[in-house]
C-alpha cells in the first residue's frame, strides 16, 4: 500500500475506507491502476459511506434496519467483579462499533500503531465496505444478577420458560450479553465481533457464536421476501422498518414500560431451531403447504393468489403454522423476525445440523414470543420437523445518541 505514510514519520494511516474509497474496491483499483491518488477515490470520512448504516439513533441500529444477508451473533459471559472494569470495556466497545460500522478501522488499524504492539485491528476487513454493518448489543438475565444491578432488572426480561420438544443445549444457551452483527459481507460481520471479542479478552469471554448465511425475514416488504431452507418465502408478513406506528407498539420499549433505562430499547429472543431437513424434504409438496398454509412457489395463503393477500385462516389447517402464529389467533400478539439460516457441518449421523436461527424482537417477552411459542409448541404441525436447541434472550437498551454516549450509559451511569 504506497499510499499509506510511514508511520515512524508520525503521521496516522488512513482507515480502510480511505484507503478503498467510497466507490468500493473497483474504484479503488482502477484509480490505482492508472497511477490516479486513492485521494481522488475517497473522501477520507468513512461516516460518508454509502453503505454505512448509521451508528447513532433513539434506537439501536439492526432491529429495524433493512434486515442484511449475513448473520455473526455472539454470546459472551462476564469474567470480572470489577463494575468500573466492565464500563470501561462498554466504554472501548462503543467506541470500536462506531468506526467499524463507519467503515473504519478499530483504533490506529490493522498496521497503524506501534511495531512492538499488537495492532488495534485484526485487519481481514481492510479494503471490504461497510456493508450496512450494523452492531447491537443486549444484556442477559444473568448479568443483572452481577455488579448489583439485582434492583434494575425489567420485569419484561423474563427467564423463558421450558417449552414443550425444547432440547436445549446448554452450550448454546444464555449468556450475559450479546452482539448481533449483521452485514451484507460475512467477512465484515465476522470482523466485527472477533475484534470485540479480542478487546473484551479478560473482561468478557464467548460463550456461544453463531454464524447465519442468509436472511428469513424481511423488514422491507417491498422487496423479494427471502427463502428458508425449507424452500418457503419467510418474513412476508413482519412488520416493516418504515412502520413506525407499529414498532412503537409492538417493538420499542416506551415511557412507563418498566425501568426508564430501557425506553427506546428493545427485548430480543434468540432460538437455534434445528430443521430435520432430511425428513421435511422426503414429505409432499401438499404436506409441506400444509405445514405452513401457504403455497411454495408464490407464498400465497391457502385459498388466495398472491404472497400478500391477507391470509384467510379457516382456510388452513387447524394446525398449520401462519393460522397458529397469526396475531388473529393470538390477541393481536406481534413480534418482529429477524432469523438467519444456518448449516453447521454435520450432526455425526449423517445429517447436516442445519436450520434456522430465530431472533424476535418485541416490546415485552411476556406479551411477545413466550406466549406465542407456547400456542406453537403445543400445536404447530411444523414441531414434527423442527426442535429448539438454544434459546437466550436479552434486553438490548435505547440507541447511542452521539459520539459521547456508549452502550449501556442508561444501564450504568449513575445519574441515569
Ligand atoms: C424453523 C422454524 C420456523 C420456520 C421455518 C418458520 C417459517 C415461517 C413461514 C414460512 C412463515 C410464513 C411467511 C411469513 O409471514 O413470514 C412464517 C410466519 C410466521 N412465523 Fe414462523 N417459522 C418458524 C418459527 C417460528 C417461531 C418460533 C415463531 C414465534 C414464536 C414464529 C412466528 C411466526 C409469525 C408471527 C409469523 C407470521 C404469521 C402471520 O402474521 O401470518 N415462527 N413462519
Amino acid at each position: 500500500m504506497t499510499e499509506t505514510q510511514d508511520p515512524a514519520a508520525g503521521t496516522a494511516r488512513p482507515s480502510r475506507r480511505a484507503l478503498i474509497g467510497w466507490g468500493g474496491a473497483g474504484l479503488a483499483l482502477g484509480a490505482a491502476a492508472t497511477g490516479g491518488a486513492m485521494a481522488l477515490a475517497t473522501t477520507g470520512d468513512g461516516r460518508s459511506a454509502p453503505d454505512a448504516v448509521d451508528f447513532h439513533g433513539p434506537h439501536q441500529a439492526g432491529i429495524a434496519t433493512a434486515v442484511q444477508d449475513r448473520l455473526h451473533f455472539a454470546a459472551f459471559d462476564v469474567r470480572t467483579d470489577d463494575r468500573a472494569a466492565f464500563v470501561r470495556l462498554l466504554k472501548e466497545w462503543t467506541a470500536a462499533a462506531r468506526r467499524m460500522t463507519a467503515g473504519e478501522e478499530v483504533g490506529d488499524g490493522a498496521h497503524g500503531g506501534l511495531p512492538e504492539a499488537p495492532p488495534d485491528d485484526t485487519g481481514e476487513a481492510l479494503g471490504l465496505r461497510a456493508s450496512r454493518l450494523t452492531l447491537t448489543i443486549g444484556f442477559g438475565p444473568s448479568l443483572f444478577a452481577k455488579f448489583g444491578l439485582a434492583d434494575r432488572r425489567p420485569a419484561a426480561l423474563v427467564d423463558l420458560p421450558h417449552f414443550p420438544g425444547d432440547n436445549l443445549d446448554a452450550a448454546r444457551t444464555g449468556g450475559d450479553l450479546c452482539v448481533q452483527a449483521c452485514a451484507d459481507d460475512p467477512q465484515v460481520a465476522v470482523h466485527a465481533i472477533r475484534n470485540l471479542a479480542r478487546i473484551g479478552f479478560g473482561t468478557v469471554a464467548v460463550r456461544w457464536s453463531q454464524l447465519g448465511f442468509g436472511k428469513t425475514s424481511s423488514t422491507t416488504p417491498d422487496a423479494q421476501t427471502p427463502r428458508n431452507l425449507m424452500g418457503f418465502k419467510d418474513g412476508t408478513r413482519n412488520i416493516a422498518g418504515t412502520e413506525t406506528g407499529r414498532l412503537g407498539k409492538f417493538v420499542w420499549v416506551g415511557d412507563g414500560d418498566g425501568p426508564a433505562w430501557m425506553t427506546g430499547g428493545s427485548y430480543l429472543v434468540a432460538r437455534r431451531i434445528r430443521m430435520n431437513i432430511e425428513t421435511w424434504d422426503r414429505a409432499s409438496l401438499q404436506e409441506q403447504e400444509d405445514v405452513f398454509g401457504r403455497d411454495k412457489g408464490e407464498g400465497a395463503p391457502v385459498g388466495k393468489a398472491r404472497e400478500h393477500d391477507a391470509p384467510f385462516l379457516k382456510a388452513m389447517k387447524p394446525d398449520a403454522h401462519v393460522r397458529l402464529a397469526h396475531p388473529d389467533s393470538n390477541h393481536g400478539i406481534t413480534i418482529l423476525r429477524r432469523g438467519y439460516s444456518f448449516t453447521d457441518g454435520t450432526d455425526g449421523l449423517g445429517r447436516l445440523d442445519a436450520g434456522l436461527f430465530f431472533l424476535a424482537y418485541q416490546r415485552d417477552v411476556r406479551e411477545g414470543f413466550v406466549p406465542l411459542q407456547r400456542s406453537l409448541s403445543a400445536r404447530d404441525a411444523l414441531n414434527e420437523y423442527i426442535q429448539h436447541v438454544g434459546s437466550a434472550v436479552f434486553a438490548v437498551p435505547p440507541g447511542v445518541r452521539d459520539a459521547d454516549d456508549w452502550w449501556g450509559r442508561t444501564l450504568f451511569a449513575k445519574e441515569a
